[in-house]
């Protein structure tokens, strides 16, 4: 499936191939989704198959308004209404208890939904012409690395998707900030661009955060081959290195004959002349932008190991260092 440039005539389309029941790729601010009608329990199950997903795993559903958590969510919390008028349309989505008609398919069993309105104006004039929620993980397939440009959904899904909307690269890199509010305390689930300090500010409360080790995600990517039953794709193994430990990893990969790329921070190593070095920007937004695109090129070289430089780990950098976590879970030093 070739993506097709999303003007108004092909977002039409796509609203009415939704309608249909079909899968229609498109961009948002964050990262690429998978979308179906989630108001639609066969459409929904189509998302699953396409991406080889475990059905336990919820899906987001995309909204055109903030009135529209109304049709999702059983009650909307305060902290709901401030944080939607705050940061939407925006890259942070909230999971609250679900009214009774929602699938269960779109939630994993769950009577929690998680909902967010997206920033990208291809993403808004699609729900928009839709007119409905549209349920949306990421366009890639299980246990892969997220989806930053058009080519990334066709390489990733090909014919698995009915469209694929091309709305250029996307701005914010990183897949939304995940907030619980179905219970009695806000927890950040999943970091991202918008901060914690950014929702604790507007709540004025702080967020219970939960760990990586009890986080029951698996949507970041890059893991080592076979780890997964659904694994199918060869992906590179990936290790995240300090800084000050990088010369010395380099020496035992040469040593070793090992053929390997790194993503580097600090110029200092980039200067080094190994098969692929790609140096990251400098300032954390850049960096997420960056960060799938480029792990994806080092993916494609067929390497036998991927350096990550281990970049800053102050509070700006939580969300790359999530993904980076995850990406190289198996292989720390
Ligand atoms: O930025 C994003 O959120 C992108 C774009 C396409 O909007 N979507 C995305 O979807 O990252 P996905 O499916 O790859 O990740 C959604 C995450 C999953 O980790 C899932 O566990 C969590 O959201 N989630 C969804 N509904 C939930 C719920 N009811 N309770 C807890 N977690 C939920
Ligand atoms: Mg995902």
């Amino acid at each position: 499936m070739k993506p097709i440039f999303a003007d108004d005539a092909a977002i039409d389309y796509a609203a009415n191939l939704l309608r249909q029941g079909r899968l229609v790729a498109f961009p948002t601010e964050t990262v690429y989704g998978l979308g179906a009608d989630a108001s639609n329990p066969d459409a929904v199950r189509r998302i699953f198959q396409a991406k080889g997903r475990p059905a336990d795993h919820p899906l987001i559903v995309h909204i055109p308004s903030v009135d529209s958590l109304n049709d999702w969510a059983l009650i909307v919390p305060d902290a709901a209404q401030q944080l939607a008028a705050r940061f939407w349309p925006g890259p942070l989505a909230l999971i609250l208890n679900k009214r009774p008609e929602v699938p269960l398919v779109v939630t994993g069993g769950q009577n929690t939904v998680g909902l967010r309105m997206p920033a990208h104006p291809v993403a808004l004039h699609l729900l928009r012409a839709f007119g409905g929620g549209i349920a949306a993980p990421s366009a890639n397939r299980f246990c892969r690395i997220s989806p930053t440009q058009a080519a990334h959904v066709e390489e990733e899904l090909g014919d698995a998707v009915d469209l694929i909307l091309d709305g250029g690269a996307c701005q914010v890199g990183v897949e939304s900030t995940i907030v619980d509010l179905s219970g009695n305390r806000p927890k950040l689930l999943r970091p991202g661009h918008i901060t914690r300090h950014e929702i604790e500010a507007v709540l004025q409360t702080e967020l219970m955060m939960i760990s990586p080790q009890s986080e029951q995600t698996y949507q970041f990517e890059m893991r080592a081959p076979g780890m997964m039953a659904v694994h199918y794709a060869p992906v590179t193994v990936a290790m995240l290195c300090p800084a000050d430990r990088l010369p010395e990893m380099i020496q035992e990969l040469n040593f070793r004959n090992k053929k390997f790329g790194i993503l580097a921070y600090s110029l200092e190593q980039a200067e080094n002349r190994l098969t692929r070095v790609i140096l990251m920007p400098e300032r954390a937004d850049d960096y997420a932008q960056a960060l799938y695109a480029s792990l994806r090129e080092l993916d494609s070289l067929h390497l036998d190991m991927i350096l990550v430089e281990q970049p800053p780990e102050t509070e700006a950098w939580r969300a790359i260092n999530d993904r980076l976590c995850k990406a190289t879970s198996a292989y720390q030093p």
